[in-house]
């Protein structure tokens, strides 16, 4: 950690650290202790949205304290035994992910009332394992912690990236012709996840798969006649959403048989030989997502 020898105090702007005249006074009491106090021993970089000395700006707004101490707490002992380490929260890997959340969450609980509940948080990831504090990221909306690389090889929004560094089973569904456009930065992963929120299925699946119809809002219905399938599994039902060798998308290569799959009875004249695995049944029922005209989907 590189010690700061200049007499001016420091005052952060964005990213950069400036020798600029003295703004605070230095206090050493409890939570609300300067930054610049930390200054003088710690040369600090890239608090982003988080910058203690932009009084005017997000400190202001938020009305919040955004000192150091913040989210490494009391700094007391600290600057009794002046400095060394083991007192104060330094966001190490084997540091809690509880306790590491918990000092972010002291300002962002109410945007993230579901956290816990996670599948994130019960992997035992922080928000400091996607998000960073001192680093600038360029590229990255929300201090996003990316391998930057990625975004230039592939195309990935910075936010896909940083989901694609530890799902990449995932991100390779998306090389299938039938696909969401991910690779073009026109949609991201989180454009139907909150890595913030309970799991997919608990959110995409059945009256709760907003998500898909913030786009395809002509599948959303409501419908006087409503496919009972649409409403109750979702459009998982019948859809893999990362991408698939199918057209549209579908579970199945056969239209056929991904109605098959459900519909085991079906009126005597859908029988063989006029009827096999290759008819398109969306031929005639080309309302297959619901309609407002007939029970069978027929228009
Ligand atoms: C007198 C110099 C000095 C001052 C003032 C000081 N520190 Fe430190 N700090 C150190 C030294 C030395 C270390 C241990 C080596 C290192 O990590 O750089 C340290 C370590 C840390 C660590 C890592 C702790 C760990 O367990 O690894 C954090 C976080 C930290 N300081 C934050 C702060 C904050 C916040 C303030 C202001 C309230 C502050 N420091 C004031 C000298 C100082
Ligand atoms: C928004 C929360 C936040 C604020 C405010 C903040 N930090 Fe940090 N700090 C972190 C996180 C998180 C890390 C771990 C590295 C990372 O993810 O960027 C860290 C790491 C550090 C470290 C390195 C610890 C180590 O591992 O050696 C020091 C030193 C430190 N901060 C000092 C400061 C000082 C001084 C200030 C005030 C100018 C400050 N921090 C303000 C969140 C914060
Ligand atoms: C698994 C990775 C991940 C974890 C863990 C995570 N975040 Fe995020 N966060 C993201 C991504 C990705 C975005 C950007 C979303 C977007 O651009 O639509 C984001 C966006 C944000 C934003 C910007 C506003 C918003 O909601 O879009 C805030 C604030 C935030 N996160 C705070 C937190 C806090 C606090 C925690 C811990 C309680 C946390 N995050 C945990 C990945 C994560
Ligand atoms: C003292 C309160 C406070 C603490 C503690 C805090 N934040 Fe924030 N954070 C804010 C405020 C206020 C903003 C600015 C919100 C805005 O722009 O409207 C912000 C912004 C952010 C953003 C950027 C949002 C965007 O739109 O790009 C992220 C990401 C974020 N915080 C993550 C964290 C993480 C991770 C921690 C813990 C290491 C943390 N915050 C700790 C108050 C806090
Ligand atoms: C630091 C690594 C990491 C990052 C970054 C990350 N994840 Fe995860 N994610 C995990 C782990 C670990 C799990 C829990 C184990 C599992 O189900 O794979 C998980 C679980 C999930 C699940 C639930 C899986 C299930 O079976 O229910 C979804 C959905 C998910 N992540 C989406 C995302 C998205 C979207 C992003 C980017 C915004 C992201 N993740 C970023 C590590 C990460
Ligand atoms: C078009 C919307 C959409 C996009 C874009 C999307 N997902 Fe999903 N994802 C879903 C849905 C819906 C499910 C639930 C599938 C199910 O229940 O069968 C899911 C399931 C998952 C799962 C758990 C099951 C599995 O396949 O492992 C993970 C992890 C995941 N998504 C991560 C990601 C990541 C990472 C990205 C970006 C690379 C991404 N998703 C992009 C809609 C989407
Ligand atoms: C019962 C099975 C089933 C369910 C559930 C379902 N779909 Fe479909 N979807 C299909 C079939 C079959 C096609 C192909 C239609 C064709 O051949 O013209 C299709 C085609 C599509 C298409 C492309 C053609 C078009 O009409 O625009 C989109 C987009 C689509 N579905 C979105 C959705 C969304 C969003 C949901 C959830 C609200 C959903 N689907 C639920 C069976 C289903
Ligand atoms: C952010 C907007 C957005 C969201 C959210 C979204 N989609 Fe899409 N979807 C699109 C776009 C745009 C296309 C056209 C793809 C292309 O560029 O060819 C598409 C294509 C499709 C297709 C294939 C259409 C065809 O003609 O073959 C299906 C099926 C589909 N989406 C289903 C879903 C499902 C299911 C979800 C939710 C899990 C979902 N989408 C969420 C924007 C979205
Ligand atoms: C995931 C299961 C599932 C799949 C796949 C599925 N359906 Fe359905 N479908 C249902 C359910 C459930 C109902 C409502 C049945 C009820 O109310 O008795 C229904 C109702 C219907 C009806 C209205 C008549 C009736 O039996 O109530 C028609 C017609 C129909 N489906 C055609 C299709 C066609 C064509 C396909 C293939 C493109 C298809 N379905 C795929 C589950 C499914
Ligand atoms: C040539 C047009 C046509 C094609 C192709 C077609 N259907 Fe139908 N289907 C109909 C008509 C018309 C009805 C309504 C019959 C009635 O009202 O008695 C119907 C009714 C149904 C019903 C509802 C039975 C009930 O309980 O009321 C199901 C389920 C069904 N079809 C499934 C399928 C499947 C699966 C396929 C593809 C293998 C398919 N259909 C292809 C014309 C077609």
């Amino acid at each position: 950690m590189k010690a700061i020898q200049a007499t001016p105090l420091l005052l952060v702007v964005g990213a950069l650290l400036l020798a600029a005249p003295a703004l605070a006074t230095p206090q050493g009491d409890g939570d609300t202790v300067s930054a610049a106090v930390c200054a003088d021993c710690h040369e600090v970089h890239a608090l982003g949205p988080h910058n203690a000395l932009d009084t005017e700006g997000l400190a202001a707004r938020a009305g919040a304290d955004f000192s150091c101490a913040a989210c490494h707490g009391d700094p007391t002992q600290h600057l009794e035994e002046g400095g060394g380490e083991g007192t104060m929260l330094a966001f190490r890997d084997d540091d809690p992910a509880n306790v590491k959340s918990q000092a972010c969450m002291t300002c962002h609980a109410d945007a993230n009332p579901r956290f816990h509940a996670s599948p994130h948080f019960k992997a035992g990831l922080a928000c400091t394992d996607c998000h960073s504090s001192h680093q600038a990221l360029a590229g990255s909306r929300s201090q996003l912690k990316i391998s930057e690389r990625s975004v230039e090889l592939i195309g990935l929004s910075a936010s896909s990236s940083a989901c694609v560094q530890c799902h990449k089973g995932v991100a390779s569904q998306f090389e299938f012709n039938e696909r969401h456009r991910l690779q073009e930065g026109i949609m991201e992963c989180a454009s139907c996840h909150n890595p913030h929120d309970p799991a997919p299925r608990w959110q995409l699946g059945g009256f709760k798969q907003q998500a898909c119809l913030d786009c395809h809002t002509d599948k959303g219905g409501p419908f006087i006649y409503e496919h009972g399938s649409v409403r109750v599994e979702g459009c998982v039902a019948c859809h893999t959403p990362h991408g698939s060798p199918n057209r549209h998308m579908l579970t199945f290569q056969n239209q056929a048989e991904l109605c098959y799959s459900c519909h085991n009875v079906v009126p005597g004249f859908h029988a063989p030989p006029r009827f096999t695995q290759g008819s398109q049944c969306t031929n005639c029922h080309s309302s297959i997502h619901g309609s407002n005209f007939s029970p069978v989907f027929l228009k």
